[in-house]
């Protein structure tokens, strides 16, 4: 079975941490975003995926190149380089999908659900499409869906102003090919998008069965630093327990490391405090610090005389001498944040376009 994932959009809430680097390569416990998606859909049961992108030349194509060797199933890239909304990309999926049932995922939504019974009660009922849905608080922001009494869905509206459900569509869908027909009928929203919602309320009013599919556990859309921040938590919060082991030659002076930390290759903790769940990668030197729970740091890092926790740090920061612990953040690569020693005592900060600074 193919499956497609969309990962055209330009990121532009996780600004400037996407000027960069695609949102679909932002770390998640130190692994790109995107290979949630890719090992959801493999465990559903896809065999091709393809990968919309919004240039050929994408780093996403750079990074997993054809898919076998770094994420073990073929990959295939379409581009939207000018990308007209959800509906669009779909569309330009055709020529990939053929005449085939096929699943449709949003790149930035990870769920701690694997969802295999998505596309067993797809297929099991013969219907038109199968939704993911998942309850939220805030249903104006979503697509929205109202079932009737034998609990199909009976209609979509996306971004309700009065909404009619709290159902919110959570970013994945499972079509048969009929679907690139009714992306033929839809015009573009007040968004001006073609809207995937519309093209499936289409599908409903042409009398077609379109099932519902309610997902467990937590579901993030993973668009904005916090949210990013928060997958970063929940992801970590399943990872397995390992015991602490002090005697570890990488744990070096008056340190203590915890149970439930994974230690890459050649990293080195010297009189350091770290308390799992933690994830840290391969030559990373921490000295003199505290690393808290729920915080992901890449490869080539330096933390020193610092404290951290419940955040992201990318391969290569520095972050030396800082008073005060670092909470709640997202540090992209080679970014450096050190306490100068020289007078006059001063902050001194070179910002990327929509950077944020919070001092306290
Ligand atoms: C899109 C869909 C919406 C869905 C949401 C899930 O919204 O249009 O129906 O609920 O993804 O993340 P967008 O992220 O484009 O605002």
């Amino acid at each position: 079975m193919k499956a497609v994932i969309l990962c055209a959009g330009k990121g532009t809430r996780l600004y400037p941490v996407t000027l960069t680097m695609p949102k679909p390569l932002v770390p998640v416990a130190n692994k790109p975003l995107l290979t949630y998606a890719i090992e959801t859909l493999t465990e559903m049961g896809a065999t091709e995926i393809g990968l919309v992108v919004n240039s050929l030349d994408s780093p996403i194509r750079e990074r997993l190149g054809d898919g076998l060797q770094t994420v073990g199933v073929p990959l295939t890239y379409i581009a939207q380089e000018n990308p007209q909304g959800l509906a669009h990309a779909v569309k330009l999926c055709e020529p990939f999908v053929g005449n085939e049932p096929f699943i449709v995922y949003l790149g930035d939504n990870i769920f701690q659900d694997r969802m295999h019974a998505l596309y067993r009660e797809f297929q099991a009922t013969g219907a038109s499409a199968a939704l993911a849905l998942t309850q939220v608080p805030n249903p104006s922001a979503f697509g929205i869906a109202e079932l009737d009494g034998d609990q199909r869905i009976k209609r979509l509206v996306e971004k309700p102003k009065d909404p009619p459900t709290n159902l919110a569509i959570a970013g994945v869908y499972v079509f048969q090919p009929d679907i690139f027909d009714a992306i033929n009928h839809i015009k573009p929203s007040w968004r001006n998008e073609l809207e995937i919602t519309d093209a499936i309320q289409y599908l409903l009013e042409q009398g077609n069965t379109v099932i519902p599919y309610v997902v467990e556990g937590w579901w993030i859309d993973a668009g904005k630093p916090n949210a990013i921040v928060l997958a970063n938590q929940l992801v970590l919060e399943n990872l397995p327990f390992s015991p602490a082991n002090n005697d570890d030659e990488r744990i070096q002076g008056e340190s203590a490391v915890s149970h439930r930390v994974v230690l890459g290759e050649g990293s080195r903790i010297i009189d350091s405090v770290i308390r799992g769940p933690v994830i840290i990668g391969n030559n990373v030197t921490i000295r003199n610090s505290y690393i808290g729970p729920y915080t992901s740091i890449g490869d080539d890092v330096l933390i020193e005389s610092s404290e951290i926790e419940h955040s992201i740090v990318m391969c290569c920061c520095e972050i030396c001498n800082i008073e005060g612990r670092i909470d709640a953040s997202l540090i992209a690569e080679n970014a450096r944040v050190v306490r100068a020693t020289a007078k006059p005592m001063t902050h001194r900060l070179v910002l990327a376009e929509n950077s944020l600074v919070q001092l306290h």
